[in-house]
């Protein structure tokens, strides 16, 4: 949560850094701010909303200057305020930083600091640091060294990028545990997030580490750790494409991103067998296998417990990567820990793995990002393949997650080549997936759209998928929506039954059929308003989204695809933007 952007070099910052702060606005979209040093000091421009918006006002992309650093918000401490909005200044203005984290101890330091005359703007937990660095330098320590020297004062997690008016020929670089990657271009250096605000200008990056430090010059980038000990990087190459992180003519992202989910599907499967299948059967082997993951990814992670058991007769569990922290104090080794993760950045799946690391567990990883935390801290990690996934909610990854573990359970059956076979004829059936059920799930979100409650029931696999399909609709149109198992409707939620309750019954002709279509008519029988969802109709339906004929394990690919349809439409008809829904970031760095 939170983006953060530094760039110095021979060209103009302002238009790179505001470039840059859109492609990461889905971080965090509540303020937006840039600094910028310009030939006698820095000027400094920010404000709570929209980038867009901001960047109008302020003319944010005007700003002079070769160097400069940049911030779109997602508050954790303090509201939504222009004087919350970063970067953050020292008393003198001479030091401006941001941030991406949280500093844990800034009421101690902050305290203090004010006992010693120093003079807070904003309420947040980061301004504390570029006050601890004024001091340094009244101390006479240079910027490197006074960064060295602060950050071993914070407690917490922090990405952070400082610029100073007395040595303006760099950026210092400090990361502990939020994301932070360097970009090496023949006209200037940056320091970001992730790659996606300079993917345009530069493929060469290098990752920075726990505890490391960055001096970014016109020239290049020179490392350290936080003792100040040279540390040496390789050069690392990305292969996404910049226009793979644009909306291509779409109205969003989310639909961008739905369409394209065949092609997506297709890549997951380009793995290389043997590495995959030693993957397989790690996971096959162990003595207990736990996945770990959050959100939509653990939705992913229930299909693969299903797909596991039901193809390859290994059992797993899943847990929510929060949660998992509680139960970390009896892991032994033998337990293998495997987490989902697109981003490969979610604070709650790197905290579980250190804590299993901390016990000796191996940890593999199934993850979007190449060079994400979570792929460089695991044991060994594959790859989803489905490129940059821009809008918050989870659509394309979700569909590689589960290809991936399908493709798992065959792997542990020695039939990794079949596998693959039968997944690349499902994936040409998520465009006819689409097809049939555009229009329906338009005309379907329109009639409830005065609703605000919606339910999604199914079971066994489809159980999972009727989380996700609520997730989805919750977290972009703002309806409650709640996923359930069908049988266990009837111990307590039915309550909540009336007259245009729309029920979503995830029903294709597999072993739940008979079994989930008595769930539905219960409802039914209360006033719902049945949608059914499957292969096959059924005159109690209200409403029918229809599914193409695939063998009945495959379903619950193709039920992502209109249910994800169903929630953008609900967001779209009611006014929201899918791609940005309030309160929320896409990549989650925080606990
Ligand atoms: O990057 P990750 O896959 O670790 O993210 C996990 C969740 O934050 C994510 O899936 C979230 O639930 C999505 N917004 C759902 O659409």
């Amino acid at each position: 949560m939170c983006g953060i952007i530094g760039y110095i070099g021979v060209k103009s910052a302002g238009p790179i850094l505001l470039d840059g702060l859109r492609k990461l606005e889905y971080r965090g979209y509540d303020s937006v701010g840039m600094a910028t040093f310009e030939g006698s000091g820095i000027t400094l421009k920010k404000d709570a909303g929209r980038i867009d918006d901001v960047a109008k006002r302020e003319r944010l992309g005007d700003m002079q200057g070769n160097a400069g650093i940049g911030h779109t918000r997602w508050a954790t401490h303090g509201g939504v305020t222009k004087e919350n909005a970063h970067p953050h200044a020292s008393c003198d203005g001479q030091i401006v930083v941001v941030h991406n984290g949280i500093i844990e101890n800034y009421s101690e330091l902050r305290a203090a600091l004010a006992e010693r005359g120093h003079f807070f703007r904003s309420q947040t937990d980061t301004e504390v640091v570029p006050h601890l660095l004024e001091e340094e330098l009244r101390r006479g320590n240079g910027i490197e060294q006074a960064v060295r020297n602060v950050v071993k004062q914070l407690h917490g997690s922090f990405a952070l990028l400082v610029l100073c008016s007395r040595e303006p020929d760099k950026i210092v670089a400090a990361r502990r545990e939020s994301p932070l990657i360097i970009g090496l271009s023949d006209h200037g250096t940056f320091a970001a997030s992730d790659a996606t605000p300079f993917l345009g200008q530069t493929k060469h990056v290098a990752y920075l580490n726990d505890n490391e430090m960055a001096v970014l010059t016109r020239g290049g980038a020179a490392y350290f750790d936080f003792n100040g000990n040279p540390v040496r990087k390789e050069v690392a190459e990305i292969t996404w494409k910049a226009e793979q992180a644009t909306k291509g003519g779409h109205d969003y992202f989310m639909i961008k991103e739905i369409l394209e989910e065949p092609s997506a599907m297709r890549n997951a499967l380009l793995q290389d067998r043997k590495a995959f299948t030693e993957f397989a059967h790690e996971i096959a082997s162990a003595k207990k296998a736990m996945v770990i993951a959050c959100g939509t990814a653990r939705h992913s992670a229930i299909i693969g417990k299903h797909l596991l058991d039901r193809v390859a007769g290994k059992q797993v569990e899943v847990m929510i990567a929060s949660e998992f922290a509680y139960f970390a104090d009896n892991l032994t080794p033998d337990t293998l820990v495997v987490c989902v993760s697109q981003s490969g950045e979610t604070a709650d799946v790197l905290d579980g793995v250190r804590k299993a690391k901390a016990k000796g567990c191996r940890v593999l990883s199934i993850v979007n990002v190449v060079g994400s935390t979570l792929s460089r801290l695991s044991d060994r990690a594959v790859y989803l393949n489905c490129g940059p996934e821009v809008c918050v909610a989870a659509t394309k990854s979700f569909i590689n997650q589960v290809t991936v573990f399908y493709l798992l359970a065959y792997a542990m059956r020695g039939a990794f080549d079949e596998g693959v076979t039968e997944l690349t004829k499902v994936s040409e059936l998520l465009l006819k997936a689409f097809e049939l059920n555009d229009a329906r799930a338009k005309a379907i979100a329109e009639r409830f759209v005065k609703n605000g409650n919606a339910y999604y029931i199914g079971r066994g696999v489809n159980f999972a998928m009727a989380l996700e399909g609520a997730l989805k609709m919750k977290e972009i149109s703002y309806v409650h929506a709640e996923g359930m198992p069908a049988g266990e409707l009837k111990h307590g939620t039915l309550a909540l039954i009336e007259n245009g309750t729309p029920v979503f019954l995830l029903n294709p002709t597999d072993y739940t059929y008979y079994d989930t279509l008595s769930n539905g008519l219960e409802t039914k029988a209360r006033g719902a308003v049945l949608i059914g969802v499957g292969n096959k109709n059924n005159t109690a339906y209200d409403e029918f989204i229809e599914l193409p004929e695939v063998p009945e394990i495959f379903y619950p690919l193709l039920e992502a695809v209109p249910l994800q349809l169903v929630a953008y439409y609900a967001a779209v008809a009611r006014g929201r933007d899918p791609d940005r829904p309030r309160n929320l970031a896409k990549s989650v760095t925080v606990k």
